[in-house]
């Protein structure tokens, strides 16, 4: 049993913002990661061509900027060097291989108890540890877990098939039929990586989605510094059709919604085209419908036809997986393991709980909520102890 002012879930970076901030105010606290890393997302958990969407000036953490000769999108590599500097400069120590299985508020002692797997063990025997604290920051992650949609078929399936989580590169792939599944950012990317790489390439396209330029999204995230949501998708759809002149002729439908109102609200991001649009219009990148069924190796879509594929690679998104762990506190996440609570009153609950990285903002919204995180307990906590007598 050990005792702590703030206990932190999850080392990315935003337990890693938030820890930074509480270390500035000394405020003693814990991070516990699952990992044996910081940062596993970027480290295990993606594709080696990934590089940070946006403009390095949106994506740093709290009092660190990326050094003036960072490329404007830094790649996973360079983000996973800036993290690793950010870790040092903040003295930030998390303890790894410490899984948090339940996460429960003691009303009586006003305190949560956490209770931890910790795999960390010379003797690989798993102990059980128990913390308890006054502050309890879920930083686990929008991210948490990949999912794969249940197909009919799917467990007799005759190829290979991964989450995008488990994707690195096309290397092996080269020469083979491969399916990806998902059109978001993923799915598109992993696509033209396959293409690449020499695999025959096809994508399931479902959903509608916004195509855009990474010019354009860096366009709008600055016209929305100034301008109200509405008026800038109006903007960024107009740019994005004379570019991406009919791509319903290809399989891929617009949304309704304006780009960054979707984004905002049901947390899907425009896709952010890489070259994959002109592979799919030259036809060297194939679009089909939604599956309905896998049978060995063919599979079986909406429209009728069946196509035989080595590979398939699920782009199909993830799930947050706090609910699994965090016992009560449903009024702050909802089944789905999302925030109830919206931008910007998002970050506190009640009974000294916080969230940090669960706003559908990406790295962007990680700043402001641990330094409001950390402020805000240190207001507390200054009170509670008496230190502003
Ligand atoms: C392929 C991909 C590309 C992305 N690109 C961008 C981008 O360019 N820009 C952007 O802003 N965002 C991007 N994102 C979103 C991205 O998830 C976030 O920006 C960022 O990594 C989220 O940080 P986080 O700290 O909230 O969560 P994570 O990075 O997921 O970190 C959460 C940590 O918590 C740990 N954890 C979870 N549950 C437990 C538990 N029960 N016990 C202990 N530890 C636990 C996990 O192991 C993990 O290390 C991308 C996401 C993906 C999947
Ligand atoms: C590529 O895959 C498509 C299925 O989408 C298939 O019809 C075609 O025959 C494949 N081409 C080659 C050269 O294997």
């Amino acid at each position: 049993m050990e005792e702590t002012v703030v206990i932190i879930v999850g080392a990315g970076p935003a337990g890693l913002a938030t820890s930074a901030c509480l270390n500035r105010l000394s405020i003693p606290n814990i991070v516990l990661e699952r990992e044996d890393c910081y940062a596993s997302l970027w480290k295990k958990r993606s594709y080696d061509r990934l590089k940070l969407h946006l403009p390095k000036q949106f994506c740093h953490l709290p009092y660190m900027d990326f050094p003036p000769n960072a490329p404007t999108y830094v790649p996973r590599k360079g983000f996973i060097y800036y993290l690793d500097n950010y870790v040092s400069q903040f003295g930030i120590t998390p303890r790894y291989l410490r899984s948090v299985e339940s996460a429960i508020y003691d009303l009586d002692a006003e305190k949560w108890q956490i209770v931890v797997k910790n795999m960390a063990t010379t003797d690989n025997v798993i102990e059980t540890e128990v913390y308890t604290s006054r502050f309890l920051v879920v930083a686990s992650g929008e991210n948490s877990q990949g999912t794969i949609p249940d197909i009919d078929g799917l467990d007799s399936y005759g190829g290979e098939y991964i989450h995008s989580n488990q994707y690195e590169n096309g290397r092996k792939f080269r020469g083979k039929d491969v399916l990806v599944v998902g059109c978001g950012n993923s799915g598109m990317e992993i696509a033209y990586d396959l293409w690449n790489w020499g695999a025959n390439t096809s994508i399931v396209v479902r959903n509608p989605v916004h195509v855009l330029t990474k010019e354009m999204v860096k366009m709008a995230m600055i016209m929305l510094q100034y301008l109200p949501c509405k008026a800038v998708d109006k903007i960024t759809v107009a740019i994005s059709k004379l570019k991406y002149w009919k791509l319903s002729k290809y399989g891929i439908q617009r949304p309704k919604k304006g780009p960054f109102h979707l984004k905002e609200t049901s947390g899907r991001s425009p896709v952010i085209d890489v070259g994959t649009i002109s592979k799919i219009k030259s036809e060297e990148i194939k679009v089909l419908p939604g599956m309905k069924c896998i049978r060995d190796k063919d599979i079986v879509f909406t429209n009728g036809e069946t196509v035989q594929f080595d590979a398939i690679i699920f782009a199909t998104g993830y799930k947050s997986a706090v609910r699994n762990w965090l016992k009560g506190s449903y009024e702050t996440f909802d089944e789905e393991g999302m925030l109830r609570k919206s931008f910007p009153y998002h970050w506190k609950g009640r009974n000294g709980i916080y969230n940090v990285g669960f706003s559908r903002r990406g790295l962007q919204g990680f700043s402001s909520d641990a330094q409001n995180i950390a402020n805000d307990i240190y207001s507390n906590t200054t009170v509670a102890l008496g230190f502003n007598n």
